[in-house]
């Protein structure tokens, strides 16, 4: 058998996963991912559009002078401003990578650019020239590729390389293309730019109709190099190539596709939950590889041919992509070592100080709750170390009467610096619209609720509740998350934490 071809593993996570909505990350958080990136062994982090605010500027600068172990990419649009930007915030990286991008599809061209197909060549030419400037490795996608005329294609894949793209992907944006047209369209960029040869044909799919991996797969089985897609196939709209998803599929059919790449399987469950805990964005129970019940088996026929040779049922192992092996019980009586074996087993890394604050947590609820379950493990973990923002409102207390026919009463009272106010709603529909109002009266914010869910943490009915909420703020939308094993201390945590958040952007925004 001849040697598996290596495969790159290009994650778009910070860029065109953190641009769909819900999905925006804070400078800490986007550090952090990058991080668990590297650690999860992809090549080229793509950290961000320098161009396109402030934060998007600094958090990919930040990442090019911290993170070490993988290419940092930034990405802009085929104009000078946005590749001199793009360079001011990579150049402190060791591997930087800039990623210029220009439409091609007649749709675009004619629509939205208005330009005709030599000023396309042109200005794409144009870009990767200047991008080339500034470092070697440079890559290039004419955006909506999928529905650009081939011929059209060819050309300005052969000129961009002339010109010193490295890297040639080919976007898939709205989601359309089929796994045989996939196959087709890098074949014939094989077969007909005769420079091809000087550059990795890349690929970028969209889940638009649900075929973003079934698209890369089908790209790499034609010879693409580079996979671009995102933790939990976040990304507009439905998403990008999931690349849990895809990873899996060239490890377990590695038979078929004849490829390798650098992730370590192990660490995709807590890469996933990870980015699930930064943004609030839960997977469905069933998603393929990292959803809660990618593993269980329900149907008695597969539990009893799994007891006999899990192979029956069994493609691939819980363990080998990161699912800890059994879900170990912990209680008061545990200590410090037990809680740090337990989180490193469940994928965390923690410092020192990190562990000493959740294993105060730990006791606290090891109190209440007879048996602590991973599930409690991941959401203190989650809710203490993860995400948070500085505390600038603290609760202090509350109180909260709901009662049949009543309407329901909560009082709070948060601190922020020396300074306590309480107040109080008697006028929601129930104790949760009545928390928003009581926050929203003591902060002075107005806090319109655009999305609230509960899950239980574990099974059971002492399970700890965790809540996430998204409200609105100036157009824009702010998530938080609380946890406890009270339901509406959990809430008005969660609410608290999405005020924290806003505060603390307006703080920012004084102080600049
Ligand atoms: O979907 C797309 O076309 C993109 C490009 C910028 C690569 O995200
Ligand atoms: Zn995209």
């Amino acid at each position: 058998m001849s040697e598996p071809r290596p495969i790159r593993i290009f994650d778009t996570t910070l860029r065109d996963g953190e641009q769909s909505p819900g999905c925006s990350m804070n400078l800490a958080e986007k550090l952090e991912m990058a991080g668990a990136l590297v650690d999860l062994g992809v090549d080229v982090i793509e950290a961000g559009f320098p161009i396109a605010s402030p934060g998007d500027f600094e958090a990919v600068r930040e990442i090019a002078s911290n993170v070490r172990g993988a290419t940092i990419c930034g990405l802009a649009r085929c104009a000078d401003a946005d590749i001199d930007r793009a360079w001011e915030a990579l150049k402190h990286s060791p591997a930087p990578r800039i990623h210029v991008f220009l439409a091609t599809s007649a749709i675009h061209r004619e629509f939205k650019l208005k330009m005709t197909r030599d000023e396309i060549i042109a200005r794409a030419v144009a870009g990767v020239g200047r991008a080339a400037s500034y470092c070697d490795d440079i890559e290039f996608s004419p955006e909506d590729a999928a529905r650009t005329e081939l011929d059209f294609l060819c050309e300005v894949v052969e000129k961009v390389i002339a010109a010193g793209a490295t890297t040639v992907n080919i976007p898939d944006t709205v989601g359309y293309a089929t796994p045989e047209q996939m196959f087709r369209v890098i074949d014939t960029l094989r077969n007909r730019v005769p420079n091809i040869d000087r550059a990795v044909i890349s690929v970028h799919c969209h889940d638009d109709l649900g075929m973003a991996v079934a698209n890369s797969l089908a790209a790499v089985r034609a010879g693409a190099g580079q996979i671009e897609c995102t933790i939990n196939g976040i990304g507009e709209r439905a998403g990008n190539c999931s690349l849990e998803e895809v990873v899996m599929a060239m490890r377990v059919r590695r038979d078929h596709y004849g490829c390798t790449d650098r992730i370590v399987s192990e660490r995709l469950v807590p890469t996933s939950r990870l980015l699930t805990s930064i943004t609030g964005m839960q997977v469905q129970r069933n998603k393929a590889i990292v959803g809660r019940n990618a593993f269980a088996h329900e149907a008695g026929i597969h539990q009893d041919g799994m007891l006999k040779e899990r192979s029956t049922y069994e493609i691939m192992r819980p363990e080998d992509v990161g699912f800890a092996k059994t879900d170990l019980v912990l209680g008061k009586h545990s200590g410090r070592a037990a809680l740090a074996d337990r989180a490193k087993q469940l994928g965390y890394r923690l410092t020192g100080e990190q562990l000493q604050i959740v294993f105060e947590e730990f006791k606290r609820l090891a109190d209440k709750k007879k048996s602590v379950y991973d599930g409690d493990i991941r959401a203190l973990i989650d809710a203490q170390i993860r995400g948070s923002v500085p505390a600038i409102w603290t609760l202090v207390s509350f109180r909260v009467v709901a009662e049949t026919n009543q309407p329901p009463q909560v009082r709070l009272t948060l601190r922020r610096g020396d300074h306590e106010v309480t107040e109080e709603a008697q006028d929601g529909d129930g104790p949760i619209d009545a928390a928003f109002l009581a926050t929203e009266r003591a902060t002075g914010m107005t806090l319109p609720c655009r999305e609230f869910q509960v899950r239980a943490a574990t099974l059971g009915h002492d399970a700890q509740g965790e809540v996430s909420v998204v409200v609105e703020h100036q157009g824009r939308l702010v998530r938080g998350h609380g946890v406890s094993t009270d339901t509406v201390e959990a809430t008005i945590m969660a609410i608290l934490d999405s005020v924290n958040r806003i505060a603390e952007e307006d703080v920012a925004a004084k102080e600049s």
